[in-house]
């Protein structure tokens, strides 16, 4: 008789995320503990909130239903051996932190957990919300205190094994160092808001760009044209500028440039749409600004 056997194979595809290493500190009964998580993630700025997906059978789920806090430490590269000692054995059979000369620890400053030394964040947090997501629980956490070393570097995790972040890939948005008088203007434009979506044209001349100023009021741009599948985008560009009024000749396909605008430590992030093109008459008396970026004018 010919039977044929099925076996379903996992493809496992849900292991080939890559992730960082964090260390989530508690205390319970059995005193202070550490564990290793990979799953953590900010999930708002403001309030500061970190999710955590810790499962069920851990002393760490334990320790944070009673205390309703906890302390994540972002592993740094330097901290293998701590990320493998949390993330290998259980607080509910070994004290980690006891183990000798292993973890290095800190006093927290707003809760009663201790944080662990030598990462490159540390953030104190207090529960929030506690919800199961299939075989783990999300643990949200509002950061009451939260600090970072930049002279430590993140550990990386990629099926099983530990990277660092020494090498960067050129993308899209490039970083450009500018002067503080043209940080503060393109900071100014963009009203407190995290990225300014503008238009600018392009100056052959002067190698910059200019945007819209009205003089008698705040600065202005022409702000960014959304795009429509399956049309052109010149087409677009030219429509949006008739229909508010600027009078201005687009010459050129536009070209998407992002940007991050860098002064000592304060950036500005830019997304531009640009066009070669010239200005036939600007209304209501607006004036054009030019923004002097070599780099802009240089690489398109
Ligand atoms: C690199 C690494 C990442 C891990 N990430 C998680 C995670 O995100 N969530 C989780 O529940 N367990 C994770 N673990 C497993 C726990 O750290 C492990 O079960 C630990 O023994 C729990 O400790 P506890 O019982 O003292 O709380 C990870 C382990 C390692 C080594």
């Amino acid at each position: 008789m010919n039977m044929i056997l099925t076996r379903k194979v996992p493809s496992n595809a849900e292991r080939y995320f890559s992730t960082g290493v964090s260390m989530i500190t508690s205390r319970g009964t059995k005193g202070h503990n550490v564990m290793a998580a990979e799953w953590v993630t900010q999930i708002s700025y403001n309030p500061i909130l970190i999710a955590i997906f810790i499962h069920n059978g851990s002393q760490t789920m334990k320790n944070i239903g009673k205390t309703k806090e906890f302390g994540v430490n972002v592993a740094s590269t330097d901290q293998t051996t701590e990320v493998n000692v949390a993330g290998g054995y259980s607080g509910s059979e070994i004290d980690k932190l006891k183990i000798k000369n292993v973890f290095k620890t800190i006093e927290p400053q707003k809760i009663k957990t201790v944080m662990i030394s030598g990462c490159t964040i540390n953030a104190e947090c207090k529960l929030v919300r506690k919800e199961k997501m299939g075989d783990h629980v999300m643990l949200v956490g509002k950061a009451v205190h939260i600090k970072h070393d930049d002279t430590k570097s993140p550990l990386i995790y990629h099926r099983g094994r530990y990277f660092s972040l020494d090498s960067t890939i050129e993308h899209d948005r490039k970083e450009v160092k500018v002067s503080k008088e043209t940080l503060e203007f393109f900071s100014h434009l963009s009203h407190e808001k995290f990225v300014l979506k503008c238009a600018g044209v392009l100056v052959k001349s002067g190698h910059g760009i200019m945007v819209i100023k009205w003089p008698k009021t705040e600065f202005e741009t022409i702000p960014f044209i959304i795009s429509q599948t399956g049309k052109n985008q010149r087409d677009l560009l030219i429509e949006f500028l008739n229909k508010t009024g600027f009078d201005i000749q687009v010459n050129t396909e536009p070209i998407m440039k992002r940007l991050v605008l860098r002064n000592k430590n304060k950036v500005q992030r830019i997304n531009f749409v640009l066009f070669n093109g010239k200005s036939k008459k600007l209304s209501l008396g607006a004036m054009w600004k030019p923004i002097h970026l070599d780099v802009i004018a240089n690489s398109v």
